[in-house]
């Protein structure tokens, strides 16, 4: 492991004297002590974490608990569902190879973004080429194009005059875009590329949250300026450096990211002695919506087809696709008298596809528990956050279907452990009364 010593940050010096990945660790999170592993507050503040906030992540505590608490050495951890990388940052801080699958690739290239090394006189040099470009890109054609092909709410003149982005702005982003597709060096095309996916909301008329995308109190008033996208990125780029010429250098340098759909890819994971992930919850969220205006504006999607090709591959946590639903599976009577349920109050549910969905989810989440018992180490453990949702008057109690559908694979279910009950969940939209929990598993020694 490498030591640091003496790094200057903008002028001051902070010194890390840092000889074991515990010590680097600690440092990244400020020497911090978080209340529970339930609270993703401060997240903001940790390095790397910052470059988009992302209110469903876990904090990095959990997956240092994980390792403290494994029954065997634990050279590689995956997490099936990526998110903002937390769990593989982590990992390459805490001296863990990881892998990580993530279908969204926006947040793909967010989580790949932080996992990768830089050569820091040559992220200057690109930005400061970016920079002295960006005035001349002509995106006429590009700007007609995305006019064509997003949705109609993505700019003026909108829909009924209401509208995500002002032209200018929206010009001014893709004059970014265009000149970050000229920067040569693939790694640092994905920095600036996610560095820019976070001046894309800010610069926005809209807020997104776990309950879906809203217009900010007087937006049609908003002064938003075409410097302050330049103004933004730049800061982006000064804080993303800041970040890496203090961590720049952890134990593990390596990764395996997975870009795709985790119920087809789990079973490819390398072997692994340790596994660490929160699913999206079965609440009817899909983060193909919550990060939609990234996605349009930075080119990952240009068709509407496109979008729900995206929808198909995430899990069956939402409705908002028509699909052909997986049945339900066995292994949980309490999954059973749930669905029987739904069925009965169906003429309450918001959506006719509700009942199955749900059956989807549990046979989804089935499936990946599969495929990482395939790849696990014997004795190796599995820690899952979990979340309920509630429809009409019927509570779906997912962590005991979880557990009951794990021990029927064969996992020995060692802990449900509820952390917080979800009054602000990030991922239920505030609903109060509905829990999270951390399941702990285990496969056992043969
Ligand atoms: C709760 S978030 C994970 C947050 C993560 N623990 C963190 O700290 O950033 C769930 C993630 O699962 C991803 N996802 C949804 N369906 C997926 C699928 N079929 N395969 C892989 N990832 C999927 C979503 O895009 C989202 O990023």
């Amino acid at each position: 492991m490498q030591a640091i010593d003496s790094i200057q940050i903008e002028g001051k010096l902070s010194t890390l004297s840092i000889s074991e990945p515990a010590d680097l660790f600690e440092s990244w999170l400020g020497n911090r002590s978080i209340a529970s592993i339930g609270t993703n507050a401060g997240a903001p503040e940790i390095p790397f974490q910052g470059w988009r906030h992302f209110k469903e992540a876990f904090p990095p505590e959990l997956i240092a608990r994980a390792v403290r608490e494994s029954d065997i050495r634990v050279a590689t951890c995956l997490d099936p569902f990526g998110g903002s990388g937390t769990s593989a940052l982590a990992c390459q801080f805490l001296g863990i190879r990881p892998t990580t699958i993530e279908v969204n690739p926006y947040l793909s290239d967010l989580i790949e973004a932080k996992l990768s090394t830089y050569h820091l006189p040559a992220l200057r040099g690109a930005f400061n080429r970016l920079i002295a470009r960006v005035d001349d890109m002509e995106v006429s054609a590009d700007l007609n194009a995305f006019k064509r092909n997003a949705p109609a709410t993505f700019v003026e003149p909108g829909v009924d005059s209401k509208f995500i982005y002002k032209r200018a702005i929206l010009k001014r982003l893709l004059q970014f875009r265009s000149a970050i597709d000229l920067v040569r060096d693939e790694r640092l095309r994905r920095l600036f590329k996610v560095l820019l996916g976070s001046v894309a909301i800010p610069v926005s008329n809209v807020t997104v949250s776990g309950k879906g995308r809203r217009y900010r109190g007087g937006w049609r008033d908003r002064l938003t300026k075409t410097q302050d996208v330049d103004r933004l990125f730049s800061e982006l780029v000064q804080g993303a450096e800041a970040d890496l010429k203090l961590f720049g250098s952890r134990p593990v340098r390596d990764y395996s990211l997975l870009r795709g759909d985790a119920r087809l890819l789990t079973a490819k994971s390398e072997p692994i002695d340790l596994v660490v992930f929160s699913p999206p919850y079965p609440n009817s969220a899909d983060y193909t919506d919550v990060y939609n205006v990234e996605l349009w504006t930075l080119g990952y999607l240009n068709s509407r087809a496109s979008n729900a090709e995206l929808r198909a591959r995430t899990l069956s946590s939402h409705v908002q696709l028509q699909r052909v639903y997986a049945a339900p599976p066995n292994g949980s009577k309490l999954l059973t008298a749930v669905l029987a349920k739904l069925q009965e109050q169906r003429n309450e549910l918001w959506h006719r596809d509700i009942p199955a969905m749900i059956g989807a989810y549990f046979a989804d989440m089935r499936t990946i528990l599969h495929s990482i018992y395939g790849r696990l180490s014997a004795r190796g453990k599995v820690f899952m956050v979990v979340g309920e949702s509630r429809y009409a008057d019927v509570k779906i109690p997912t962590a005991p279907i979880l557990s009951a559908l794990s021990a029927d694979l064969g996992f020995q279910v060692l802990s449900q452990e509820p952390f917080r009950s979800m009054r602000v969940a990030p991922q239920q939209g505030g609903r109060p009364g509905l829990a999270e929990t951390l399941i702990v598993l285990r496969k056992p020694r043969t």
